[in-house]
């Protein structure tokens, strides 16, 4: 079998994505136990204890939920959709542990003044960032206000330059990968979420380009967080994963004897205008508990990931070079059975 190193998985012939690929464990690991490795990193100037952004979904990232992500070491991008934006701002100074919010591409000079004072990060919330009103929009924001901004999203690292030059400081990676996402149905477009991963990851590294790189969509299970970040993401964001936690807006729902929790996509029925494109699902999940044990899942499966890979930071981490393809059969032997 071929092991495969970082470049040779992006050179790839076909598109790949986390249920592809495998990481194995070719060195000897000097860690006594999975204690010993630190998952500590920083995210555009804010430091983290776990590399998770929550997504900025209104079935994921209210109030409650970005302050409870902040507590636990991650971000919570505050969703744009619900009320969650005006009530933040209430009171006059925003709610503590607040980090970042999203907005739209029309959003007005008055909410970003009020996100520049209080040092938050700006999230814009777009499915394409390879569109010129979006770069001017971040090119306005970047030239007015001292703020770090996110850009959203790009599937391969073509246009990364030009998303830098606009003064992009994070982009979201992911098109057609998301959990309810129907854009590769309905358009065609999009290519699996470890080579949009790797392909982005490598264009930042050949043109020494200074942006941080967010695999946004398709992420599971704390195994697809761990292959995210060796494949070069500098922080997974995860929508399903957390979705159906207490901390997300909406009800719990009781039905047919289980508890359930509503998620739905930002360009789904339920969330876009009457006559808009729909390019989202909206469906149920199972009510998961406190977000906090999500966390740390995440958490413990990255440590332990490390201690197989004789890593000791997320840095080592990153330069990884020994990835396996997997068959259809041998990515089935992987699952337990019942
Ligand atoms: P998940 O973690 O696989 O559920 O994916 C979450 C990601 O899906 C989000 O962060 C967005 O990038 C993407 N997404 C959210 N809503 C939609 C939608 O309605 N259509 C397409 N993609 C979406």
């Amino acid at each position: 079998m071929k092991i495969y190193s970082k470049h040779e998985l992006n050179n790839y012939s076909l598109s790949l994505t986390y249920d592809d690929i495998s990481l194995i464990p070719t060195e000897i690991s000097r860690e006594k136990t999975r204690l010993e490795v630190t998952i500590k990193s920083s995210f555009l100037g804010k430091k983290l204890t776990v590399p998770v952004v929550s997504s900025p979904m209104d079935t994921v990232t209210g109030i409650a939920m970005a302050k409870e992500l902040s507590n636990s070491g991650c971000i919570g991008i505050v969703n744009r959709f619900d009320s969650s934006l005006s009530e933040l701002f209430s009171n006059g100074n925003v709610i503590e542990g607040i980090q970042a919010v999203s907005v739209s591409l029309t959003a007005e000079d008055q909410l970003l003044e009020k996100i520049a004072t209080n040092n938050l990060i700006v999230c814009i919330d777009t499915a394409n960032a390879n569109n010129a009103h979006v770069l001017n929009k971040c090119e306005e924001i970047k030239k007015k206000y001292k703020v770090k901004v996110i850009v959203g999203n790009i599937a391969h690292g073509g246009t990364l330059k030009q998303l830098v030059d606009a003064g992009a400081d994070a982009v979201r990676i992911g098109i057609g990968g998301g959990s309810v996402c129907t854009t590769s149905v309905q358009t065609g477009i999009g290519i699996g979420q470890v080579s949009s991963v790797l392909d982005t990851y490598f264009a930042r590294e050949e043109q020494k380009l200074m942006i941080e790189l967010i695999a946004d969509g398709g992420i599971k299970s704390p195994g697809d967080v761990v292959k995210a970040l060796a494949s070069g993401a500098d922080i997974v964001m995860l929508g399903r994963m957390l979705a159906g936690t207490k901390e997300t807006p909406g009800e719990v729902i009781k039905y047919s004897d289980q508890l359930w929790k509503k998620y739905r996509g930002s360009a789904s029925f339920g969330v876009k205008m009457k006559g808009e494109f729909i390019e989202g699902e909206e469906t149920m999940v199972p009510y998961k508990g406190a977000v906090k044990s999500v966390i740390n899942a995440i958490s413990d499966g990255l440590k332990s990931a490390m201690s197989y890979l004789n890593c000791e930071s997320l840095e080592e981490l990153k330069k990884i070079n020994t990835f396996g393809v997997l068959s259809t059969s041998s990515y089935l032997e992987r699952l337990p059975r019942k």
